[in-house]
C-alpha cells in the first residue's frame, strides 16, 4: 500500500466495477441549488451541496441533461452536445463540480441522449437544407409519406399522434419517437455513429464516469418490426462498448430501456454491451405488491428476470424525473394502478402517473420506509430521486412532468433556500401544498431531528454500503405460507443477509424455512439486535404493519472464538483493510475487539466498526510493510464512538501455521486472499514489527495514512538505549494482557501501544518525557520516544 491522496475515488479490485456497488442519486442541476439568484439551479450551486450528498452516503450522481437546448423536453432536446446550457454555468463550472464530486469519492453519470436531437441542433438545420441522399441529409430519417414503420408505438400518447412530422423546408417527413421537435438520428449513417463516438470521448476524456443512454431501444428502425430492440441496435452498442473499453478502464454505460426483463437484459449482452440497465418492470410491481398486500407481483417478476452477466448490474428505482411508467404491465394491472395510485386524472400522463414517492404512498412514513427498504435490498443499484430522501411533495397542476421537478427544499426561508430570486422568477414554483409545504418539509428541519426521514435514509444508505451482499450477493427467495410477507436471502462470500418485509399494513407472523442456516444467529442490522438462534423448527418472526427486517445471519458455531472469524477477499491481503466503513475487516472486528483485554468498553455492545485510517509501517530495507497501524472507530450501542489502534500483519503458509500453533490468541481473523489461505494477526506479537516501529522512531520518519500522519518524536535517550541492538533484536510481548499492549525489545526497551486514542498528549508520555529530558530523574525509566 502506498500513501494515498487524502480524498478521491476508491482504488482496489472493485474500482473498475464501482457501479455494481453504487447508490445513485438522480438530480437535475436546475432544480438543486441556484448560486446566482436567477431562479435556476446551476453547477456552482450543485458544487456547494456536495457535502450534503456525501453525508447522505450516495456514491454516484446521475445528472439530467445540462446541455444547450430550447428546453422543450427539459433538456432531452439537445442543440449542442459539447457545451453547458448557459442557465447552468460554464464548462469550467462543470469541471469544478466534477472535481468536487471525485474528491469526495462520488462518481458522476451524465446523459447521453443519443437517439435524437432538438430540431434546433445544427445537424438538423443542415439536414433539412441538404439535398436528399447526401451525408448531411442522412443524419436523420426522411420519408415521402408518413406510412413507414407502422408497427412502432407512439410513446408520448398525450402529445403526439404520429411518429412522423412534416418539415416544410425539406418538403419531407422526418422520423421521431418522442416529441416532434426531437428528430431521431439515423444510425444507419456511419457519420452519425462516428459523431456519437466523438461525443462519448469528449465527456469521458473530461472524467465523466458513466453515461445513461437515453431511449436506447429506438436507435434503428425497420419496416415490419416494432422498431425497438433491433439486432442492429445491439450491434452498435457492442461497438460502442469496445470503443469505450479500449480507451478507459472504469467507465459505465447504463441503458434506459423501458422493456420486459428478457428484452432489457439483452442490453447487457454477454457482459460486452451496457454495464447496467434499468429494471423497469419491477418498479410498478413493488407498488402493486404494497397495495395488494401480496408478494406475488414481485416474486413473479423476479422469477421472470433472467440472470445477468457477472460484471453487470441492474439499476433499481421507485421514482424518477418521468411519470411512473405503466408500459410494462398488463392492461388490468394498469387499470388497477391508476385506480389505486392516481384516482385524480390530473395525476395521469402518457402511460403513467406523475407523482413523487411520498404523495403516491399517502405520505405514510412506514410505507415509505418499507418501499425504500425493498429498493435498497433487492438486487441492483438503487437510485434515489432528489427530494425523495426528505419526502418532498409534488404539484400535479404544473404541465408535462414538471410537477415532480420542482426546486429542492433546503430550509424554511425564501424559495425554500433554493434561490434568492424573486419567487415569481423561479423556473418552477416551490411546493406549497399544505401537507408538503416547503416550510415544513425541508433539509434543515430534518437535519435537526434525528427521527426524520432524512436521518433514516442516511442510516439506511450507510447500512447498505457496509455489505457487499446487497450489491453483489445472490438472491434466494423464500416462500413462506403467509403471502403478505416477502422474504429473501442475499449471500456474498461470507455475508448472509436475510430480508423480511411485511407488505401488509397490519401485524403479521411468518414461519421461515431457514434450515440451511441452523445454528446461526440472526442479528437485526439497524439496532444490532441479536435474535434467537436458528434451530430445528421453522424460524418464527412477527412484524408490525409495513415493518421490515434486515438480518445478518451470523455463524456462532464457536461463539466468539477465533475460529469463527474468517474473511475472503479477491485481491491481496491488504484489500481486507481497504474501504473505510466498507472494509471487509469490519466484519470480524466487533468479535475480535470484544475479546481483547485492552478493549475498554466491555459493558457496551459494539454495533459496528469503521476503519478510519491505515498506516503502513515499512519493513526492512524497503521491503514490503512489516504491518499496518490501523485506526478503528468503534460505534457502540450507547454513548459516543471510540477510536482504537490496531497493529495488523499478514502471514500465510508456514508462517501462518506457526502463528496458529504458538500464538492463536494473536489471530484477528483467518483470511483467504486471492485464493491463498492465511491469517491477519496482531503485529505487536511479531518481532519484526516492533523493530520496524523502533526504526521509524530512530530515523524520525513520518508515516502517512489516508487521513492523517504519524510523527516520530524520539528523545535524546533513544540512541543510547538502542545502541548495539540489531534490527532483528528479540521482541517478546508481555503475555499478561493489560489495558495496553507492551513488548520487551532486546531486553532493554519496552514498547507500549496505547490502544484507545484520545485527543492531546498522553500523560504517561508527557510526564516521562519531562523526567527524562528536563529533570533527568534517575529513578524512573527513561522515555526513548513516542509516535
Ligand atoms: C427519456 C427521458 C425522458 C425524455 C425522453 C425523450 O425517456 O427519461 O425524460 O422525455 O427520454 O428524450
Amino acid at each position: 500500500m502506498t500513501a494515498q491522496p487524502v480524498v478521491g475515488l476508491a482504488a482496489g479490485p472493485d474500482a473498475a466495477t464501482w457501479y455494481q456497488d453504487a447508490v445513485i442519486y438522480e438530480v437535475h442541476v436546475r432544480a438543486f441549488a441556484d448560486s446566482d439568484g436567477d431562479g435556476i439551479g446551476d453547477f456552482k450551486g450543485l458544487l456547494g451541496k456536495l457535502d450534503y450528498l456525501q453525508e447522505l452516503g450516495v456514491t454516484a450522481l446521475w445528472l439530467l441533461p445540462f446541455y444547450p437546448s430550447p428546453l422543450k423536453d427539459d433538456g432531452y432536446d439537445i442543440s449542442d452536445y459539447r457545451r453547458i446550457h448557459e442557465n447552468y454555468g460554464t464548462l469550467r463550472d462543470f469541471r469544478a463540480f466534477l472535481r468536487g464530486a471525485h474528491d469526495r469519492g462520488i462518481r458522476v453519470i451524465t446523459e447521453l441522449v443519443l437517439a435524437h436531437t432538438s430540431d434546433e441542433h445544427p445537424w438538423f438545420k443542415r439536414a433539412r437544407m441538404a439535398p436528399p441522399g447526401s451525408v448531411h441529409r442522412d443524419f436523420y430519417t426522411w420519408s415521402e409519406t408518413p406510412d413507414r414503420y407502422k408497427d412502432a408505438r407512439i410513446i408520448f400518447q398525450d402529445f403526439e399522434t404520429s411518429n412522423w412530422a412534416f418539415d416544410s423546408v425539406a418538403k419531407s417527413y422526418y422520423w421521431h419517437r418522442f416529441y416532434s421537435h426531437q428528430p431521431a438520428l439515423n444510425y444507419d449513417s456511419p457519420h452519425v455513429r462516428q459523431a456519437m463516438f466523438d461525443v462519448v470521448d469528449y465527456w469521458l476524456d473530461m472524467g465523466v464516469d458513466g453515461l445513461r443512454l437515453d431511449a436506447v431501444p429506438y436507435l434503428f428502425s425497420r419496416d415490419g418490426t416494432t422498431c425497438e430492440n433491433l439486432p442492429e441496435t445491439h450491434a452498435f452498442l457492442k461497438e460502442l462498448r469496445s470503443h469505450v473499453d479500449a480507451k478507459y478502464d472504469d467507465r459505465m454505460l447504463l441503458a434506459e430501456a423501458n422493456q420486459w426483463p428478457e428484452d432489457a437484459v439483452a442490453y447487457l449482452g454477454d457482459g460486452d454491451e451496457c454495464h447496467m440497465a434499468f429494471h423497469f418492470p419491477v418498479m410498478p410491481r413493488i407498488f402493486m405488491a404494497a397495495r395488494q398486500e401480496d408478494r406475488f407481483p414481485i416474486v413473479d417478476i423476479l422469477t421472470e428476470t433472467p440472470p445477468i452477466p457477472s460484471n453487470c448490474q441492474w439499476g433499481m428505482f421507485l421514482r424518477n424525473h418521468d411519470e411512473l411508467t405503466l408500459e410494462m404491465v398488463t392492461d388490468e394491472e394498469r387499470d388497477y394502478m391508476y385506480r389505486v395510485y392516481a384516482e385524480d386524472p390530473q395525476a395521469r400522463i402518457n402511460v403513467g402517473i406523475r407523482r413523487r414517492l411520498a404523495p403516491l404512498l399517502g405520505n405514510d412514513r412506514r410505507l415509505i420506509e418499507m418501499m425504500n427498504g425493498l429498493l435498497f435490498s433487492l438486487p441492483g443499484a438503487p437510485v434515489v430521486y432528489y427530494g425523495d430522501e426528505i419526502g418532498m411533495g409534488d404539484n400535479i397542476y404544473l404541465g408535462d412532468r414538471n410537477g415532480v421537478r420542482t426546486p429542492m427544499q433546503w430550509d424554511g426561508d425564501r424559495n425554500a433556500g433554493f434561490s434568492d430570486a424573486n419567487p415569481q422568477r423561479l423556473y418552477l414554483p416551490v411546493v406549497i401544498d399544505p401537507e408538503y409545504h416547503a416550510q415544513a418539509v425541508n433539509v434543515a428541519n430534518q437535519d435537526e431531528n434525528p427521527s426524520s426521514l432524512l436521518w433514516w435514509m442516511r442510516r439506511l444508505i450507510a447500512l447498505r454500503n457496509r455489505f457487499h451482499a446487497f450489491s453483489r450477493g445472490s438472491l434466494d427467495v423464500l416462500l413462506p405460507e403467509n403471502r403478505k410477507v416477502l422474504a429473501f436471502l442475499r449471500v456474498f462470500e461470507d455475508e448472509r443477509i436475510l430480508v423480511v418485509v411485511n407488505l401488509s399494513r397490519f401485524t403479521q407472523a411468518v414461519e421461515l424455512d431457514l434450515s440451511a442456516y441452523r445454528g446461526m444467529t440472526p442479528v437485526e442490522l439497524f439496532g444490532s439486535t441479536q435474535f434467537p438462534e436458528i434451530g430445528d423448527l421453522p424460524y418464527f418472526v412477527t412484524l408490525g404493519g409495513h415493518g421490515f427486517y434486515w438480518f445478518s445471519l451470523e455463524d456462532n458455531s464457536e461463539p466468539g472464538g477465533d475460529a469463527s472469524r474468517r474473511l475472503t477477499v479477491r485481491g491481496g491481503a491488504s484489500d481486507a483493510l481497504k474501504g473505510g466503513a466498507k472494509a471487509p475487516l469490519n466484519r470480524v472486528l466487533p468479535s475480535y475487539l470484544a475479546e481483547r483485554r485492552w478493549f475498554g468498553d466491555k459493558s457496551r455492545r459494539i454495533r459496528s466498526t469503521e476503519i478510519a485510517d491505515v498506516i503502513p509501517v515499512p519493513g526492512n530495507n524497503g521491503g514490503p510493510p512489516a504491518g499496518h497501524l490501523v485506526v478503528v472507530d468503534v460505534n457502540l450501542d450507547q454513548g459516543l464512538p471510540e477510536s482504537y489502534v490496531l497493529a495488523v500483519a499478514h502471514a500465510e503458509g508456514d508462517d501462518a501455521a506457526e502463528i496458529r500453533k504458538w500464538r492463536p490468541e494473536s489471530i484477528i481473523t483467518d483470511l483467504s486472499a486471492g485464493g491463498r489461505e492465511g491469517v491477519l494477526y496482531d503485529a505487536m506479537t511479531a518481532p519484526a514489527f516492533s523493530n520496524a516501529l523502533l526504526d521509524v522512531m530512530s530515523r524520525r520518519r513520518r508515516l502517512s495514512g489516508k487521513h492523517g500522519r504519524l510523527e516520530s518524536l524520539p528523545t535524546r535517550a533513544l540512541r543510547g538505549l538502542r545502541d548495539g541492538l540489531d534490527a532483528d533484536a528479540p521482541a517478546v510481548p508481555i503475555s499478561t494482557e493489560q489495558s495496553n499492549s507492551s513488548v520487551i525489545v532486546g531486553n532493554r526497551l519496552v514498547l507500549k501501544v496505547i490502544r484507545r486514542m484520545e485527543e492531546g498528549v498522553n500523560p504517561d508520555v508527557e510526564v516521562g518525557r519531562y523526567l527524562t529530558e528536563q529533570v533527568r530523574f534517575p529513578n524512573s525509566p527513561m522515555v526513548a520516544g513516542s509516535l
